[in-house]
This record gives C-alpha cells, sequence and structure tokens, in this order.
C-alpha cells in the first residue's frame, strides 16, 4: 500500500487501507472519522458533522462523553479483566446497580448485542426444559419477520432477509418466524406444545425503525402470559433511552420476562452487553454452562455504571422524547404530493425517514451523501429508508440546525 500514497489524499488513502487490507463485509459512506465530542464527529481533515447514526445507537450519551471516560481510564489504570474464575471488586456492585436500575433480580453480562440474543436464546431453551417440561430438544422459540438480531449463525438463523441468510446454511433448528405485528399468528404460533420464549424488537431499528401497533407489545405480552412462553424483549438497539423511555417496552407498560441490553450500556465506549431477568428464570443456568472470557469484566462494569448514571443524571429519556416530536413534526413538513420523502415514523430519538423510491435506487445512498457534504451523517437502511438517530445529549439548537439542513438537502436534491 506505499507505492500509491503519494498520488491519493489522506482521506483516499486511509479508506483504500480498510478496502485492501479489511474483509469486505461492510459498504461506509465516504468519511473518514478521527474524532468525537458529544454529537459531533470530526473527519481527518477537522471537517465538523453531526452524528445522526450514533453507532447504530450506541452513543446515546454522546462520543466520549466526560464522566464515561474517567470511568474507562481509572478502571484500565487499576484492573481491566480477571476472567470469571474469580471475584472481582467491581463486578457484583454493577450487578446490584444495573439489576436495580432496570428492575430485575439478576444480570448476566455479557459483550456484543449478539451474544446477548444467544443468552437469552439459551436461557428460553433451559427454562423450558427445566420448568416447563418440554421434551429434551424439543424447545421451540418464535420470533417475528422483518427481525435483526445480529450475526451470528443462531441469531440470522431467524432472519428473512437473503442478504444475512444467503449462502451461510444449514441454519438453527426449534425457530419459527410469525409476521411482525401480528396477533392472531403470534397466538397460533405461542399455541403450539413446546414453545419456550417469543423473542422481539419493541421496534425495528434494522429493518427501517419499523413501529408496531400501539397494543402490540402489551398484547403479545398477555398472549406470551396465557400459553407460558417467555416473552424476551431485544432492546439492544431501542433500548436506554433511545425511545423517550429508558426501555421502549414501557410505552406499552410492558416488563419483559428476559430483556436483552447492549449498545448504549457502556456508552458506545466498550462492547457490553447485558440479560436481565428474574430468580427463576436465571438460575436454570448453572455455573460452567454459559459465560465468556470478557463478560463482566472490571473494566466494562465500570463504564456501564457510568454510562448508565450519565442517562439518569442528563435526563436522556426525558430529552429524547421531547425532541422527538419536534423532530417529527418538522420532517412532515418534507411530506406530500410529488416529495422526496415519502414517509415520517419513530419514537424519540429513534426516527426515520422513507424516500419514495424503489429500495433498489441510488437516491436514499446519495442524499446520506448530500447531507454529509452538508455535515450531518446518516445512513440508509433496506435501500429507501433513511434512520435519524443522534446521540441523545443533542440540545434544541443544535436539533433545529439539523432540520434545517436535512431539509436544505432534501429540497435542493
Ligand atoms: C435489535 C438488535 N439486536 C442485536 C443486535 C446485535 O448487536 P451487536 O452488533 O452488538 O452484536 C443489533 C445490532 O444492530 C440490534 O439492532
Amino acid at each position: 500500500m506505499t507505492s500509491k500514497v503519494e498520488t491519493l489524499s489522506p482521506a483516499q488513502y486511509l479508506m483504500q487501507l480498510e478496502d485492501h487490507y479489511g474483509a469486505h463485509n461492510y459498504h461506509p459512506l465516504p468519511v473518514v472519522l478521527s474524532r468525537g465530542e458529544g454529537v459531533f464527529l470530526y473527519d481527518i481533515d477537522g471537517k465538523q458533522y453531526f452524528d445522526f447514526l450514533s453507532a447504530y445507537s450506541a452513543v446515546n450519551q454522546g462520543h466520549c462523553h466526560p464522566h464515561i471516560t474517567q470511568a474507562l481510564i481509572s478502571q484500565a489504570q487499576t484492573l481491566t479483566l480477571t476472567s470469571r474464575a474469580f471475584y472481582n471488586d467491581q463486578l457484583g456492585a454493577y450487578e446490584e446497580y444495573v439489576t436495580r436500575y432496570f428492575g430485575y433480580d439478576k444480570v448476566l453480562p455479557m459483550n456484543t448485542g449478539v451474544e446477548a440474543v444467544e443468552t437469552a436464546i439459551k436461557l428460553c431453551r433451559k427454562w423450558a426444559y427445566t420448568n416447563k417440561g418440554v421434551a429434551t430438544n424439543q424447545a421451540k422459540i418464535i420470533f417475528a419477520t422483518g427481525n435483526f438480531h445480529g450475526r451470528t449463525i443462531a441469531a440470522i438463523s431467524a432472519s428473512g432477509d437473503p442478504s444475512s441468510t444467503k449462502d451461510f446454511g444449514p441454519f438453527v433448528p426449534g425457530y419459527q418466524v410469525v409476521p411482525y405485528d401480528d396477533l392472531d399468528s403470534l397466538e397460533e404460533a405461542l399455541g403450539q406444545p413446546n414453545v419456550a420464549g417469543f423473542i422481539v424488537e419493541p421496534i425495528q431499528g434494522e429493518a427501517g425503525v419499523i413501529v408496531p401497533a400501539d397494543n402490540y407489545l402489551s398484547k403479545a405480552y398477555d398472549l406470551c402470559q396465557k400459553h407460558q412462553v417467555l416473552f424476551v424483549a431485544d432492546e439492544v438497539q431501542t433500548g436506554i433511552a433511545r425511545t423517550g423511555k429508558l426501555i421502549c417496552c414501557e410505552h406499552s407498560h410492558v416488563r419483559p420476562d428476559i430483556l436483552i441490553l447492549g449498545k448504549a450500556l457502556s456508552g458506545g465506549v466498550l462492547p457490553v452487553s447485558a440479560v436481565l431477568a428474574d430468580d427463576q428464570i436465571m438460575l436454570t443456568i448453572k455455573p460452567g454452562e454459559h459465560g465468556s472470557t470478557f463478560g463482566g469484566n472490571p473494566l466494562a462494569c465500570a463504564v456501564a455504571t457510568a454510562a448508565l448514571q450519565v442517562v439518569k443524571d442528563e435526563r436522556l429519556s426525558e430529552n429524547a422524547d421531547k425532541l422527538g416530536q419536534i423532530f417529527r413534526s418538522e420532517m412532515e413538513k418534507l411530506t406530500g404530493e410529488g416529495s422526496l420523502v415519502s414517509k415520517v415514523r419513530g419514537k424519540g430519538l429513534l426516527n426515520a425517514i422513507e424516500i419514495d423510491d424503489s429500495p433498489e435506487s441510488t437516491t436514499a445512498w446519495d442524499l446520506c451523501l448530500a447531507l454529509k457534504d452538508e455535515g450531518l451523517l446518516a445512513k440508509p437502511t433496506h435501500g429507501n429508508i433513511i434512520r435519524f438517530a443522534p446521540p441523545l445529549v443533542i440540545t434544541k439548537d443544535q436539533l433545529d440546525t439539523c432540520c434545517e439542513i436535512i431539509s436544505h438537502a432534501i429540497n435542493n436534491f
């Protein structure tokens, strides 16, 4: 990679390095970032951008939040990893903090979101065999169409998206996928024998910020109760204040039997995920039956505690709720006859606009390039949908500026 250096700009060189030495499993927007602070990202030339992706809702607390960074630094200088072979002086305090924070008896700490999903799947199965009396290896898990639970084999086995599944089979057995936001199909599936759990995103982020009917989650929860099936909420993307409540299920007054969290649990500083449940579910897993070298490491515990404290101290749920309403009403002004924007949807600061063009078109991508030029970073999902999810520390003035940028880019497209 040295021979061409002189002919490329520094940004082009760095993009080419990734392209040359890295696997081609992503298609990034052409911008090379080197610094972040609050709602802002900066490229290697020092240009400032509003971050409207927040690392897929991981950076809810804003980039390089001083309290979280400080927790990281001081714990990194003290003790980072012991493995779970021994006790450490951070884990218990974090476990007490996080379980009280979300109101569960127990937490099982993991690292990435998909690991927490895998953990929840195992927990459902274990509970079904030990508590529900399901016969060995017969447990069934129900998922919803349009789901995104991550990229491992267990997660993609539930996916209907060919770009997630094509040429990656064979898949995990014992799954059934029912239409999202369809209570009749769900009830039919839950009524079968051997069903252990129903795993659902309260809003489907990756599918394009798909918001189900107001009564969907509460009715789905009731159906799960009726059929003695665990209701599992994958709040990896929707949780931690993103939708204007601490967890999205709160909008529906639902307390999931199993709650899956990740991403913003660390403020985007480290991979930290968690599965929360009460004793009768969590204690079905015994020592040696599940774990992870890094899960619950002291560094992660210190960082996650600080990250959750920031969410409370800075009232990020309230901010997301208030500014989300303003954002959607501003975006609604861009819809209408002949407009490029056909739909606006979302909750809190997890929102999307749908571009009036086919998912195969490059319109949404090109619009994101135009937004980048105007100083705002967002990314299309599923071709013609653009998700807008800024850090939740964004102020009203900053949001107003962003709405102007988006309106200007769309009106001049
Ligand atoms: C709802 C949901 N679940 C799970 C995951 C997987 O998380 P991770 O990429 O940290 O494995 C994601 C990632 O976007 C997600 O949105």
